[in-house]
């Protein structure tokens, strides 16, 4: 029988945590179950803080009651290497089971998936809540966050392409956005505008073809820098004075060979040996490949993972938290928390883990199809 349960989130924080921790603890308390909130990820589980109650604290009702709106994570969030090591884990374990907590809920990626899985073994029932702004788990159509992090993509792409003309669309057009749309458009810049992911294209991919974007790089597609120069300058040929081109952060990985810190070099701009190559760096050398047409670069950053929650994914964090806590007072555990054909499914980590992420070629020749 469940008495009590600790939540915790790890990993990237991704919008939709805390409505997944506000469920969590409705359900929780509707069935008589205490909630006691870990803290930084896994890290809570290891007694490292000064005052216990950073580490761990009750949650109640009234404590999670203002939260299931909030950006970021309420219980925080952070990377536990140690977690990796087995006798980091076996205290982890046994501290659980000090502190009378008889079941778990893991609100994070595959990475901390794994982690609930190794706990599971250890004799502590764990159920995952899918929770990263990357998608890249293959099991489930959606992780929190995603479409959060999807939207935030698609207006900051908007608002670029916008400032070159053709974004009409955009009704938030802000004084900021015209100033930006007045001075490209005056300039005819191309755009290279990165998103996160991890080794995952997801959010690349839906970016681009939510907004049009001409070219797409994404780590699982083999790329070459001089065929993406090659359509960079057929785009500007054909009187494209807005191209804009989506890369997803660790796109590097899968590059053709090519010694871009050479010819930067031999092209006038000096580079730094063990300086990674860099969005910066890529405009800079499409610049020199297409005739000094001016390309600049954007990062967008962590603006994809602090935004508010969408309702999609509060929506889906709501579910996903009742199912969490329905599964753990079944008895039934070691399980992922998933979304397909619009309903919240469940099925045990490891399968989930084991499912490869399937990646949509078509879709991407599409969007870069010249
Ligand atoms: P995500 O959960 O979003 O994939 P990470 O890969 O950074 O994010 O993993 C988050 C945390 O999960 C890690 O900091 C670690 O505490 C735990 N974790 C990751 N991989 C493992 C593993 N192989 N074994 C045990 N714990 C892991
Ligand atoms: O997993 C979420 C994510 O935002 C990835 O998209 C990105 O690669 C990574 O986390 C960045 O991690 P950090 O917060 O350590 O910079």
């Amino acid at each position: 029988m469940i008495r009590k349960i600790g939540i915790l989130t790890s990993g990237g924080d991704s919008p939709g945590m805390n409505a997944a921790v506000v469920s969590v603890a409705r359900c929780a308390a509707m069935n008589g179950i205490q909630l006691m909130g870990i803290k930084r990820g896994y890290n809570g589980l290891l007694g490292l803080s000064k005052n216990p109650e950073d580490d761990i604290c009750a949650l109640d009702l009234e404590t999670v009651l203002d939260i299931a709106d909030q950006r970021g994570t309420f219980l925080r969030t952070a990377r536990c290497v140690e977690f990796k090591q087995p006798e980091v884990r076996r205290q982890a374990a046994e501290n659980l089971r000090q502190l009378g907590i008889d079941a778990l809920v893991v609100i994070g990626g595959d990475g901390s998936f794994t982690g609930a899985m190794y706990l599971c073994e250890l004799g502590i029932p764990c159920v995952g809540i899918p929770g990263t702004i990357d998608n890249d788990l293959g099991y489930t159509e959606a992780t929190l966050g995603y479409d959060t992090a999807v939207n935030v993509c698609v207006e900051a792409v908007r608002s670029i392409r916008a400032t070159i003309g053709f974004d009409t669309a955009l009704n938030t057009a802000c004084e900021c956005i015209n100033r930006v749309r007045e001075t490209s458009d005056s300039h005819e810049r191309a755009s290279l505008i990165t998103v996160m992911g991890r080794n995952c294209g997801d959010i690349a991919m839906k970016t681009a073809m939510a907004t049009g974007a001409e070219m797409l790089i994404v780590p699982e597609v083999e790329w070459d820098v001089d065929e993406v120069a090659a359509r960079l300058n057929c785009l500007i040929e054909q009187g494209n004075t807005r191209a804009t081109l989506v890369i997803s952060e660790h796109c590097w990985d899968n590059m053709k060979p090519f010694d871009w810190r050479k010819f930067l070099n031999d092209n006038g701009k000096t580079v730094y040996p063990g300086e990674p190559i860099s969005a910066e760096y890529l405009a800079s050398i499409l610049k020199r490949k297409c005739g000094g047409a001016e390309v600049r670069s954007t990062v967008i950053g962590y603006t994809q993972r602090g935004a508010q929650p969408t309702a999609q994914d509060s929506a889906f964090a709501f579910e996903a938290g009742h199912q969490a806590v329905q599964l753990l007072n079944r008895g039934i555990a070691n399980q992922a928390i998933g979304i397909r054909h619009g309903r919240v499914f469940n099925m045990p980590i490891i399968d989930a883990l084991s499912m490869k992420k399937t990646f949509d070629r078509e879709m991407y020749n599409l969007i870069n199809k010249l």
